[in-house]
């Protein structure tokens, strides 16, 4: 496996790979198959593909312990922009099919939806770590900080399971937060077992 991940391929296969969810909602926006209501259909697809993301960049270190996979390191860079992207493309579904792109109706909205106002602060809080993702950035923050930076990734996680449940609250469906927040749960529970050992934070969240 760490022959596969190494090999010059392996990189645009993954990005293929993480491409392919946003390929076939627009295929099926194309196609008019995304149901009664295709904006909500595409926002919340959208959403639940940022929170999948999500899980997966958490998930590289402990699969690559797990696994000896170490050569997985070299692909967390994607998943975490991929990550980025699938919020972004969220959010300007939201603000595109829902808000009709009007500055006014966004703050509105921001104001009176709690469950709005936290994915814009997962949101807003995704947008340090996406600046300083290439290697430049990670040079001129230094190792050190640049890992400081990074552990936000558990707090954003954090608020999009809060915006996820949140948002169900209303009819009270509950099943698929849950999953979420196992997972979510899980992995923090993970890394914080180094901490305890006595390894910091440092080395799971290292630049790679
Ligand atoms: C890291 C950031 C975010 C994550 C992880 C996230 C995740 C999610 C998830 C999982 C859903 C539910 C999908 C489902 O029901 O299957 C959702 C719904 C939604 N999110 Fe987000 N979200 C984020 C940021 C945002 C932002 C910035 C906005 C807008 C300002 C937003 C607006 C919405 C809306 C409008 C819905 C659908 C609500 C409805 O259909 O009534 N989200 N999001």
């Amino acid at each position: 496996m760490n022959r596969w991940l190494a090999h010059p391929a392996a990189k645009p296969v993954v990005w293929a790979l993480l491409a392919l969810p946003f390929g076939w909602l627009l295929w099926s926006a194309v196609q008019n198959t995304l149901g009664a209501n295709p904006a909500e259909a595409l926002i919340r697809s959208l959403g639940d593909w940022t929170l999948r993301a999500l899980c997966l960049t958490l998930a590289i270190s402990p699969l690559r312990q797990w696994t000896g996979w170490h050569q997985l390191l070299r692909h967390r860079r994607a998943i975490g922009v991929a990550t980025f992207a699938y919020g972004t493309l969220h959010w300007l579904a939201y603000a595109w099919l829902d808000q009709g792109l009007e500055i006014d109706a966004l703050l509105k909205d921001v104001a009176k939806r709690p469950f709005i106002l936290v994915g814009t602060l997962a949101w807003l809080l995704l947008l340090p770590l996406a600046a300083t993702s290439f290697n430049r950035a990670i040079k001129w923050l230094g190792g050190k900080r640049w890992q400081t930076l990074h552990k936000a990734i558990y707090l954003i996680a954090g608020l999009g399971i809060l915006h996820f449940f949140w948002m169900r609250s209303a009819k009270s469906n509950y099943a698929e937060v849950l999953v979420y927040a196992v997972i979510i749960g899980g992995l923090l529970a993970w890394r914080l077992r180094g901490v305890w050992r006595g390894g910091g934070l440092r080395r799971s969240v290292s630049p790679g």
